[in-house]
């Protein structure tokens, strides 16, 4: 059995981060969110791997490398624009051969893995095998109606008046089947071949097609309210570790993780929280449900809730929270005339300030 990752797309709701970085990198707990996707497939079992890259494929191909950090063989297969899941299949043909297969959303997260769901597909003999949960607003998702022994019967895409509350979740397993639904199907409205109109050809072509509900946590990280939650799942669970260096004026709280070569001085760090190799808290407060990437400067500053990117400086700040920051940002106070906010944010930036 081989897996497909899905690690191109636009990334729209993630900008501007994602107009120089891949959503797909944007770290949970430190580390990329693509990276619990890989260890999940490694520990399902499958070690052969095609990751479909886009515009920002140099960043996870330099991230990913041949994928044996992961124990994983890595095949890269570029595709040209975001043209759908469906495409990706379409694209893959080569590579995927006449093996069964795994595709997973490079931007989703399962905190009990996937591997529950390769083995039943694997015992189950069936066409495909689909991953849902149940959720408070299925208009916004891919809604799956289930026959009597919990069969895919139909399927609805971001219905106005959906028929269950059963949302398929961004990991799929397919026979070779699925080939000929990729190549049957007809770009949508949106422009894009749809993985749900593929797996919709596989039920009216009559093709077994199971549900799989979901253990634990899961979520679709392409929002910023998403990777904030993220993170905080991740990190209720880390082991506290301090392998930097912390003086003796420094009050360190709850489960926390100070990686080698970080500094901190005269803070006060209230986790869970972990702060990257190299990075320097001084006089400053890191609340609970942060990450501060490696290569930081916190100075005189007080951030909680948030997820800040490597080499960034937060400088003179407080009341920092519910905050997603790039790399090399750099927030400081304005200096000059009292009460003013001096901002040079980039395109698709969000900024708000005290009401
Ligand atoms: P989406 O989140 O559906 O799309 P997107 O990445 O374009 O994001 P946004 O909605 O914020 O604009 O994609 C799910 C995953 O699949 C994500 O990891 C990107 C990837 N993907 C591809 O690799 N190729 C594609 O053609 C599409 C549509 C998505």
């Amino acid at each position: 059995m081989k897996a497909l990752v899905l690690a191109g797309g636009k990334g729209s709701r993630l900008r501007p981060l994602t107009h120089t970085s891949a959503k797909q990198l944007v770290p949970v707990a430190n580390k990329p969110v693509l990276f619990y996707g890989l260890e999940a497939i490694r520990d399902a079992g499958i070690t052969s791997v095609g990751i479909i890259l886009g515009d920002t494929g140099r960043e996870v191909r330099d991230a990913v490398g041949d994928g044996s950090a992961f124990g994983l063989d890595v095949t890269y297969i570029e595709q040209e624009a975001p043209l759908g899941l469906a495409h990706c299949v379409l694209i893959a043909r080569e590579f995927l051969a006449d093996e069964p297969f795994v595709m997973y959303l490079g931007d989703n997260f399962l905190v009990d893995g996937i591997t529950g769901l390769v083995d039943a597909f694997r015992a189950a003999g069936c066409d495909a095998r689909i991953l849902l949960t149940r959720v408070a607003e299925p208009q916004f998702y891919g809604v799956a109606e289930l026959g009597p022994d919990g069969e895919i019967v139909g399927l609805q895409e971001k219905p106005e008046f959906p028929r269950s509350d059963l949302a398929i979740v961004g990991v799929y397993t397919f026979s070779p089947a699925i080939h000929e639904a990729v190549r049957a199907i007809r770009p949508s409205a949106r422009g894009e071949l749809e993985i749900t109109d593929a797996i919709k050809w596989l039920i009216d072509t009559g093709r077994s097609v199971q549900s799989h509900f979901v253990t634990g946590y899961w979520k679709d990280t392409g929002r910023l309210e998403d990777m904030l939650e993220c993170n905080r799942m991740v990190l209720e669970a880390i082991e506290p570790d301090v392998g930097g260096s912390v003086d003796g004026l420094s009050d360190i709280t709850g489960r926390v993780v100070i990686a080698p070569g970080a500094v901190v001085e005269r803070s006060v760090i209230r986790g869970p929280a972990v702060i990257g190799a190299d990075t320097k808290i001084i006089g400053s407060y890191v609340g609970p449900y942060t990450s501060i990437g490696e290569g930081c400067v916190l100075d005189d500053a007080e951030v909680d809730y948030s997820i800040v990117l490597g080499e960034s400086a937060i400088r003179g700040v407080s009341g920092l929270t519910h905050s997603l920051i790039g790399r090399y940002v750099e927030v400081t106070r304005a200096t000059g005339v009292p009460n003013t906010y001096q901002l040079m944010v980039g395109d698709h930036s969000k900024v708000q300030v005290r009401a």
